[in-house]
């Protein structure tokens, strides 16, 4: 995609665009010597790690790592493409883009898009069969249970009649091959050759992403029958697990109102959705990921759990719980009733009351010891032991020392056991494994092994002064540069001067794609300034450094070669390894 749009206009369009004005649209900026610091957007924090670079216009977030320029900044906070941002950004400072409506653009279509066309395709198609007369008993069943009119129309519900190839053959006349319908997943191949409609006389549930593309579909039995539910099989667009049903109505309400409540299905979104609850999402089913987490985690970090009162709802909860103390997430559990769900639970009860019981949510503590309290004998030692200890698990979770030193009293006193005790299991616990992080420290899942301070400091001193790039590789090559993030970053700076084009961090950005590469370019920004003295000491001491490890590696490699030949006593091997050892030796002094 970023290739479509040429150059000279991303690099006219970063040039007339202050990266500064653009973020503190969005959040409030302080000013800290020649930069600027936030709170991180990207994550939750305290204290303000968030770095904006108006000389170099880029930002970076020394707590997550998150890092790049007024594009990637706005990908991330608005959620778009780069072709989107780059609209965007064009049309607040005038700039025009050149058409894409070409024939030969929409031929480079990728697949995704045309998966969402297809989809989107057949979302009106169900829509059809279930507003037709066909449709009534649907639309009677949904009726029934609560759905109403409009709610229907917002969540484009429709309806799979009992053909066997009227998808097919809507989609034929529409000109979809039967080969992408195949790939969206809406058709399946008969065993004795041609296809039919994987969904039949079925609700039909269309789930889109957060920007409202329809992704796959659920759909649902009208009667009793099993199974009661199928859905789209994993395509190119749809993966189960990685998107929340209903974020692309409720988002804005999760992000008004700092909370989100997770709930399992379809209806139980939609009721209490249709009803004025609004900031709520689906797992679609009971195991939330962690995909699932990170994504809700953009826009709040207060997370309800309102799963089923059943047991495969409360094992759900449990499991959930960790996951999401993991990452961060102050949560808290609505337990229903059993045999309820929130759309019973709403239907039956009324919205105030559902409502009412959002607010008396209960802790992670009083709900896991509750449920636990049922599984075992909490009057028998091991029956308490087991207790115990299966609450330490999640305590163990926090990564605040003051949390959890609460729960660990909280739990010595509702369950009489001596503080020392909980502390000498909680000892033998391995330390968890993430969990939110301090600024400075690396993320939790971007860890990738140290970059070598001297080739960082070398891509530092080169951006900052475009003329040492050929002075620098003309003593080096890239193959000198020991990391493939340094060396990709090295090699695109190369190119760009070589072009006689500008060498900006921020254009620069655009190229690294690799998320830790763009990382690693941020960090070298944020490093101190050098006087003119120090700079000429350093790009020699450097390539010097460099220099020495390569030769290092390079030894420690032959001789690695050395061994494998001399036990595999292949003489003539060894003979020219060894030669070689001693030419890179000399080469040394
Ligand atoms: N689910 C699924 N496939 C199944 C069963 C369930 O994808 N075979 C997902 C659906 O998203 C469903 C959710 O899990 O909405 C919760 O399942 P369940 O509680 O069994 O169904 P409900 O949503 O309560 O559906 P209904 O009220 O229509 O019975
Ligand atoms: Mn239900």
């Amino acid at each position: 995609m970023k290739g479509l749009i040429p150059e000279n206009i991303l690099e006219d369009i970063l040039g007339r665009t202050d990266i500064v004005e653009i973020i503190s649209g969005y959040l409030p900026l302080k000013k800290a010597g020649a930069n600027f610091k936030a709170n991180c957007p990207f994550h939750h924090e305290k204290t303000a790690s968030f770095m904006v670079s108006p000389d170099r216009q880029i930002y970076h977030c020394f707590g997550c790592g998150e890092s790049g320029n007024a594009f990637k900044f706005l990908m991330r906070h608005e959620r778009l493409e780069f072709p989107e941002a780059v609209e965007l950004l064009a049309k607040k400072c005038g700039i025009i883009l050149p058409q894409q409506s070409d024939p030969q653009a929409i031929r480079r279509d990728s697949l995704s898009s045309q998966l969402y066309k297809v989809n989107e395709l057949a979302v009106s198609f169900y829509e059809n069969n279930l507003s037709a007369n066909t449709g009534l008993p649907a639309m009677k069943y949904l009726l029934d249970r609560g759905v109403r009119q409009e709610t229907i129309k917002v969540f484009h519900l429709g309806l799979a009649g009992s053909g066997w190839d009227s998808l097919i053959n809507f989609l034929r006349s529409k000109n979809i091959s039967l080969d992408l319908m195949e790939r969206a997943g809406l058709i399946l191949p008969k065993e004795q050759g041609g296809y039919y409609d994987r969904f039949r006389n079925r609700i039909i549930f269309p789930i889109f992403d957060m920007r409202g593309r329809p992704l796959g579909f659920g759909a649902r039995v009208l009667d009793n029958s099993l199974p009661k539910y199928i859905n789209s099989p994993e395509t190119p667009v749809y993966i189960k697990g990685r998107n929340l049903f209903g974020l692309n109505l409720a988002k804005d309400f999760i992000r008004d109102s700092d909370c989100a409540v997770i709930v399992e299905g379809y209806l139980d979104f939609m009721i209490p959705y249709q009803e004025g609850v609004k900031n709520l999402v689906a797992s679609q089913g009971t195991a939330l990921t962690l995909e699932q987490i990170k994504l809700l985690k953009r826009y709040t970090h207060n997370m309800l759990m309102v799963y089923d009162g059943d047991t495969a709802g409360e094992i759900a909860t449990l499991r959930s719980l960790d996951i999401l103390i993991d990452e961060g997430v102050k949560v808290k559990i609505v337990p229903l009733p059993k045999g309820m769900d929130p759309d019973t639970f709403v239907r039956k009860q009324g919205v105030t009351v559902f409502k009412d019981k959002l607010d008396s949510a209960e802790s992670f503590f009083d709900y896991k010891l509750a449920v636990l309290s049922r599984r075992f004998d909490i009057q028998d030692e091991y029956g308490k032991a087991k207790i115990a200890g299966e609450m330490l698990l999640t305590i163990n979770k926090f990564d605040n020392a003051i949390l959890r030193g609460e729960y660990i009293k909280k739990l010595s006193e509702t369950m009489g056991i001596p503080q020392q005790h909980i502390l000498e299991e909680l000892r033998k616990l391995k330390p968890s494994s993430s969990g939110p992080q301090l600024p400075a420290a690396p993320p939790a899942d971007k860890k990738s092994s140290p970059i070598n301070p001297a080739e960082k400091l070398l891509i530092k001193l080169m951006l900052e002064e475009k003329d040492l790039i050929e002075t620098i590789m003309q003593q080096l090559t890239l193959a000198d540069f020991s990391d493939a993030r340094t060396s990709k970053i090295v090699s695109v700076m190369q190119e760009l001067a070589l072009q006689g084009k500008a060498v900006s961090p921020s254009l620069l950005m655009n190229y690294v794609s690799e998320e830790d590469a763009a990382q690693l370019l941020c960090e070298t920004i944020f490093m101190p300034q050098l006087n003119e003295l120090g700079r000429e000491k350093a790009v020699n001491d450097c390539i010097a450094r460099i220099k020495v490890q390569r030769l290092k590696s390079q030894l420690e490699h032959l001789h690695v070669q050395i061994k494998t030949a001399q036990s595999a006593k292949d003489e003539g091997k060894v003979n020219i390894l060894m030669q070689e050892f001693q030419n890179l030796i000399k080469k040394g002094d």
